[in-house]
């Protein structure tokens, strides 16, 4: 089944809460915070207080996805702060930090996810999927939310579904035309921010999402 998970990122921030309740009655199956420390990305966003704050919110679960250097120094707040999936860079982390965090993340019940840069091969990924529940392919380069899509994401996805059984992600410039060739190669859950948030009917635009095949 595909799972559409709104990227809170263009969300009105000034009612967080009340645009997360309202993707969730209009479909979304995850929500999808983006978490940016300036230096991994040149941007910042937010830290484990808001995940905190966001989670009496929503029934639906926190996919995590830490754009941050070294996330092994937070994975721990943002356990604590109810995230139900973290996802890290491998741009940012080592393999046994990795493995560390893996450790820490299935002590807690929380899904493991890897992502990958769209200058990242697969192959590098490879030694990391065993550990990992899902896998987050980046379709833009990570930082910004209303980015457009870049097509080399498909061949990794296919690649990646070759070898994973686990869920795959879709990340950037998600839209109800490439949504369809990101499922056809293999992804089951779509990242979307601004095709969500910036449509004047969210019901719609998951629905149109959702029905890709
Ligand atoms: C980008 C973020 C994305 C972003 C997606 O670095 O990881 O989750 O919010 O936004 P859209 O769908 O607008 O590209
Ligand atoms: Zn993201």
């Amino acid at each position: 089944m595909i799972k559409i998970a709104p990227s809170v990122l263009s969300a009105d921030f000034s009612c967080l809460g009340k645009e997360i309740r309202n993707v969730e009655k209009a479909g979304a199956g995850l929500i999808h915070v983006d978490v940016m420390d300036g230096c991994f990305v040149p941007n910042i966003t937010i830290g484990p207080v808001v995940v905190k704050d966001i989670k009496p919110h929503t029934r639906l679960p926190l996919d995590v996805h830490l754009m941050i250097q070294k996330p092994e120094r937070y994975i721990e707040d943002f356990i604590k702060a109810g995230s139900d999936m973290i996802t890290v860079h491998i741009e940012a982390i080592n393999y046994n930090n990795y493995a560390l965090c893996v450790k820490r993340l299935k002590a807690k019940g929380v899904k493991v996810g890897i992502s990958l840069k769209p200058g990242t091969s697969v192959s590098r990924i490879k030694p990391f999927l065993d550990k990992a529940d899902l896998v987050l392919v980046m379709s833009v380069e990570p930082g910004f939310g209303g980015q457009k899509f870049m097509p080399a994401a498909i061949p990794k996805i296919r690649q990646l579904r070759s070898v994973f059984m686990g869920d795959i992600s879709v990340d950037g410039g998600i839209n109800e035309e490439n949504a369809k060739l990101v499922v056809n190669a293999g992804a089951n859950i779509l990242v979307a921010g601004s095709y969500i948030f910036k449509s004047k009917n969210y019901k719609e635009a998951i629905r149109k999402l959702k029905c890709v095949k």
